[in-house]
């Protein structure tokens, strides 16, 4: 799962346009643009909320496995596997953090927990 975007900004040189860009109020050719990028499920336009937990938020804002052309290809295995994996543990009610969220670059990797009594 992607909290943090993976880049702050992407470099990109203009090729697309021709030498007479900037008559058209286009960029010109060999220009240097930075867009800047953000997580899109954290978008307070789009999403009511965003950093409060809630279950029940419509299927439409659910980016977890991308979205498009390169929609997660394991989707439908983590569909089933990863309630079948968090189940058994979340039954053992009581489940608290007994530790800090790990990442590995960008993507959380392991977050230790406690269960039960
Ligand atoms: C919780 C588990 C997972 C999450 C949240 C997740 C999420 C994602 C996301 C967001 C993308 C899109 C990346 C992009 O747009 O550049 C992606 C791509 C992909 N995922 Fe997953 N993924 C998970 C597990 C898996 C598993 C278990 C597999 C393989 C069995 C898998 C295979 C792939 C592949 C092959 C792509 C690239 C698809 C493409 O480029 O066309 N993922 N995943």
């Amino acid at each position: 799962m992607l909290f943090e975007n993976l880049r702050q900004a992407l470099e990109r040189v203009q090729q697309q346009f021709g030498d007479r860009a900037h008559e058209c109020g286009e960029l010109p050719k060999g220009a240097t643009v930075l867009p800047a990028t953000q997580s899109a499920m954290f978008d307070e336009r789009m999403v009511d909320g965003p950093n409060e937990f809630r279950i029940g938020r419509p299927a439409y804002l659910d980016m977890h496995f991308g979205y498009g052309l390169h929609t997660c290809f394991g989707q439908y295995v983590n569909r089933v596997q990863i309630p079948g994996i968090l189940k058994p543990l979340l039954k053992k009610g009581n489940v608290i953090r007994a530790g800090q969220l790990e990442y590995q670059g960008p993507f959380p990797s392991s977050l230790r927990v406690k269960a039960g009594n």
